[in-house]
């Protein structure tokens, strides 16, 4: 597996299983209607942000993950980050190192610690995940997030000193 810079050539790639998840409702706070312009401009980062596809021998795009500054200003020395891997290709280490990548690149980018802002508690492979990196819940909103199935559930802040 090979994880590289996305370009414009692999969003039709990354659309299908990214408007999928999307729609499903159960892990990211984006309307589950989002169309797809609108998909591609909060996905698909410019520097200093990045955007890079984790992609097999073949060249298939496997996952996708952003990576950002988590605020702006006198907040911008803490970095945040965003993954989504196709379904079917999910529990074969690629949501895995994604995250590492992205935790490599906060860490050389010289941020100080990450953050997630977001994780549906319900979403517990991403959180099992994001703790065997490392990360810790720093905080709970209480019924966070509107589960399609489990109704009101909470939504962790996870965070990681670099
Ligand atoms: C969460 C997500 C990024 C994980 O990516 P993945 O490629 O499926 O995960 P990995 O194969 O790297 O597995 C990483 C860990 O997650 C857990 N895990 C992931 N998928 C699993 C599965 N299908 N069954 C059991 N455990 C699983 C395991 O703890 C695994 O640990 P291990 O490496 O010690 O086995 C991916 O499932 C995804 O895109 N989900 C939908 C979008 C989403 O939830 N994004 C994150 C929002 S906060």
């Amino acid at each position: 597996m090979l994880i590289r810079e996305a370009t414009d050539e692999d969003w039709p790639a990354i659309w299908p299983f990214f408007h999928d998840i999307v729609a499903a409702g159960e892990t990211f706070t984006y309307p589950t209607d989002l169309g797809e312009d609108l998909a591609r401009g909060w996905w698909i980062l410019s520097e200093p942000d990045r955007t890079v596809v984790a992609v097999d021998d073949a060249g298939t795009v496997l996952g996708t993950a952003k990576m950002n500054s988590n605020h702006m200003g006198n907040g911008s020395h803490i970095a945040s980050a965003s993954y989504m891997v196709d379904p079917e290709r999910s529990g074969r280490g690629v949501g895995r190192a994604l995250c590492e990548y992205t935790v490599d690149w906060a860490r050389t980018a010289g941020y100080r610690a990450m953050q997630f802002n977001a994780v549906v508690e319900t979403n517990t492979n991403a959180v099992r995940l994001y703790r065997s990196l490392g990360f810790e819940v720093i905080g709970t909103l209480p019924e966070g997030f509107n589960h399609p199935e489990q109704g009101y559930v909470g939504l962790h802040i996870m965070h990681k000193p670099l």
